[in-house]
């Protein structure tokens, strides 16, 4: 038992060292999301010649579209120091003060899950992010007083897979909001070739194109398919991505053509085969299946909301036709 749980936790390790890796460090290396990185480019350029800190920022989007490695790369475009932290971590508004009060002038602080921040800590972020000021109560009952702290000016980067959780006083602070967009398959064949140049494993440009076909839009996903088919091709093919390869070992490791896996499966059979195609709650088919429903509802249902194969209505969940036809299963009358 406890060998297994520390081998665990190695290879999780060395998958975040590689994923780590293969972060872009500049936006000339950042791919796609295109309007996105050419209006940042503009605000970074505008602060850095008026020798002002950047707007604070807000991005989001669904998870592995690239938020944390922008965040990042805001930080090297300016020059300045990062500092990372999030949401959950944050337990107490003393956590933040002291985080504030350790900034440097023109950090960037990067907030990572910011929605998962509670009331308290949010309203220590407010002064702060308006005034760059820290109000802090000294004392206790009829002689406490509240004392405003002078903050070095910082930028604020704040990512969340869900914008529509954060409270709009705290949305309403950012000056620079960005949603990440799902990526193309031309974008993705070009990250897949990039990582497996950085890889060093010789990929086809068609055995790229294989991989991004069935990463669902999210470069994450792409990665670590072509971390799974470089596995296949060294130890049982000639060390070649080609699309021949490609597709044995995507097959093998159960990811079909949509680059839908088996747990995408289990959800939408079982919402054809269990719930005549819906409307179920989301809670419900998240138990039928055994996976929380958060994980569903921001990992699995937005990809699968994006190619129409789900729809979410007020009563709940719906398959459509289209997914029907792609699994081969006659709809309900
Ligand atoms: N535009 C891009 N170009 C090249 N590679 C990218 C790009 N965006 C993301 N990646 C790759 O995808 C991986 C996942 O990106 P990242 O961790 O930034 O996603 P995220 O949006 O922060 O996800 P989460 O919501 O789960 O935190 C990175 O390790 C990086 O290698
Ligand atoms: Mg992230």
């Amino acid at each position: 038992m406890e060998e297994r749980i520390i081998s665990s936790h190695l290879s999780s390790v060395d998958e975040e060292t590689v994923e780590f890796s293969l972060r872009p460090r500049y936006l000339s290396e950042y791919i796609g999301q295109s309007r996105a990185k050419e209006n940042l480019k503009v605000y970074i350029e505008a602060a850095k010649m008026r020798r002002e800190t950047l707007d604070h920022v807000l991005l989001y989007g669904p998870p592995g579209l690239g938020k944390t490695t922008l965040s990042h790369i805001i930080a090297n475009e300016l020059g300045v120091q990062l500092r990372t932290t999030s949401g959950p971590a944050i337990e107490r508004p003393g956590d933040l003060a002291a985080i504030l009060t350790n900034l440097q002038q023109g950090d960037l602080l990067f907030i990572d899950e910011i929605h998962r921040l509670n009331r308290s800590v949010e309203e220590v972020l407010y002064p702060a992010m308006e005034d760059f000021a820290l109000d802090i109560v000294i004392g206790k009952g009829p002689s406490a007083r509240s004392v405003r702290l002078d903050l070095p000016p910082f930028t604020l980067v704040g990512a969340t897979t869900r914008a529509g959780s954060l409270s709009s006083p705290l949305r309403d602070r950012f000056g620079v909001v960005t949603r990440l967009e799902y990526y193309t398959e031309e974008e993705l064949t070009f990250i897949v070739s990039r990582s497996a140049d950085l890889l060093q494993v010789t990929t086809r440009e068609e055995g790229a194109h294989e991989i991004a076909r069935r990463a669902r839009g999210t470069p994450r996903v792409a990665n670590r398919l072509l971390k799974r088919v470089r596995d296949f091709v060294q130890v049982q093919g000639d060390g070649v991505i080609t699309p021949e390869t490609a597709r044995d070992a995507l097959d093998r490791i159960q990811v079909d053509k949509l680059g839908l896996d088996q747990v995408d499966h289990k959800l939408l059979r079982s919402i054809m085969e269990h719930f005549r195609g819906g409307p179920v709650g989301l809670e419900t088919i998240a138990a039928a299946i055994g996976e929380e429903s958060h994980t569903v509802e921001d990992v699995y249902e937005p990809y699968l909301l994006q190619i129409g194969f789900l729809q979410r209505t007020p009563r709940g969940r719906m398959v459509t036709s289209r997914c029907y036809q792609h699994f081969g299963v006659e709809m309900p009358p």
